[in-house]
């Protein structure tokens, strides 16, 4: 059975980093998604759609503008509950607010709750798809894919691993990473939309010993993904440089020990040597910004010119950003763009938030309105409230329609969100 779900459509042919924006991606004001068994199998004008598609049924989102569901890049969904938390920057905030709440997630209930309560916010948001870190806990990881699994979500997780500087009830061991990331991939990678995730936390939290262990996971897994942040903040950068004195960067702690590859995923990447960035791009690594993050705690300013050499996906950062939304994310975005002198378009804005962080992913079949991609899909009210509309009124072009949502918009932008072709809401 075929539906096709009718509204405005924006769809990208091309990275709007490497063309000139507006002509990457492709508008039809009257147009559909047809979705079939979860997945899409056609996207173009309505009146095309109808009659290749001449049994389907129809949803109208009137001039509402159909979307890929939101991808956030880099998220903490055990951090949901202290998101907004006063007045410290990276170390001191970890310590204060992070730790105790991780702690907490230990037992399975508290962890599941939190899922959950994650996802429903995530969905509201227009998010359709995430990599998160997890705790320590092994539950914690159960408790993410099996909530993302009874919504139909695809989702990247794994046990978030730390041997040293954090609490004694968040601390594991080298061989304890290695056995408990090694059981929970055997459990949950590929299964459903289910990605595992090797995760460790970042060099401080981790001995050389544990890096190496779970280096060594990750070549016997060359298929996961490894996430992990990266030069956030200079007083972590010193820290990191004391720690480890014969790393020659930041970088270097994790390629020293198996952690630097083309499925690497580097949170953050913002106070960057020119060596490091030279060796995440001749490896294809992946960076993401957390702009509302990087802005919340005090971090820094990302170079967006990195888009140039490497693949750069778009993230909360959920508890250190201060959003799970990720319209409010382009806008911190756009913000810290302007800031470096650097204007982003909204066509470069709403790539990063869809396939940009599906690149990052290595994830193919989300984050485009393409023939074969999920049916993950966002619907935006360019209407939603009364500052919003009364500036896309004067909208002379779907850039200057959309471009006020980006910036003011929020949950009640969100008309409708897909999974897997099934409405959330
Ligand atoms: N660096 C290590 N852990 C974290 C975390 O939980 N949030 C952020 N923003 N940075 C980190
Ligand atoms: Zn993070």
């Amino acid at each position: 059975m075929t539906q096709l779900i009718t509204g405005q459509v924006l769809t990208f042919d091309d990275d709007p980093f490497a063309v000139p924006p507006e002509t990457a991606a492709r508008h039809e004001p009257s147009g559909a998604v047809a979705v079939a068994e979860g997945r899409i199998v056609g996207v173009g004008p309505v009146a095309r759609l109808r009659a290749e598609f001449p049994g389907a049924s129809e949803v109208s989102h009137g001039a509402h503008l159909i979307l890929p569901g939101f991808v956030d890049a880099h998220v903490h969904y055990p951090q949901t509950a202290i998101i907004a938390s006063w007045g410290k920057r990276l170390i001191d905030w970890l310590n204060t607010y992070t730790f105790p709440e991780e702690a907490r997630l230990a037992d399975p209930a508290y962890a599941a709750t939190i899922a959950e309560r994650y996802l429903d916010l995530a969905l509201a948001h227009g998010t359709t798809s995430f990599c998160t870190y997890s705790t320590i806990h092994p539950g914690s990881v159960d408790a993410i894919f099996k909530a993302s699994a009874t919504r139909g979500m695809a989702a990247w997780a794994g046990k978030t691993c730390m041997d040293r500087n954090a609490p004694d009830d968040l601390r594991d061991t080298a061989q304890s990473a290695y056995d408990e990331s090694r059981a929970l991939l055997d459990r949950w990678h590929g299964v459903g939309r289910a990605s595992y995730v090797i995760t460790p936390r970042f060099s401080p939290t981790s001995t050389p010993a544990q890096l190496s262990a779970l280096g060594a996971l990750w070549t016997e897994h060359p298929d996961c993904l490894m996430q992990t942040h990266l030069s956030e903040q200079v007083d972590e950068i010193a820290w990191v440089r004391d720690l480890f004195p014969d790393a020659r960067d930041y970088l270097d702690t994790y390629e020293m020990h198996g952690l630097l590859g083309p499925r690497g995923i580097y949170g953050h990447a913002i106070h960057l040597e020119p060596r490091e960035v030279d060796r995440l791009a001749e490896v294809g690594a992946a960076v993401v910004h957390c702009p509302t993050s990087n802005t919340f705690i005090g971090s820094g300013l990302f170079d967006m010119s990195l888009t140039g050499r490497l693949r750069v996906g778009l993230a909360t950062d959920t508890g250190g950003g201060s959003s799970f939304s990720m319209l409010r994310t382009m806008a911190a975005a756009y913000e810290v763009a302007q800031l470096r002198g650097q204007a982003l378009h909204p066509a470069q804005l709403l790539w990063l938030a869809t396939e940009g962080s599906a690149r990052a992913l290595h994830a193919l079949d989300i984050g485009r309105l393409k023939i074969g991609a999920m049916a993950d899909l966002v619907v935006l009210d360019l209407a939603s409230t009364a500052a919003i509309s009364q500036r896309s009124a004067r909208a002379q072009n779907v850039w200057e329609a959309v471009f006020p949502t980006i910036m003011m918009g929020d949950d009640r932008a969100v008309a409708q969100t897909y999974v897997a072709g099934k409405p959330m809401k």
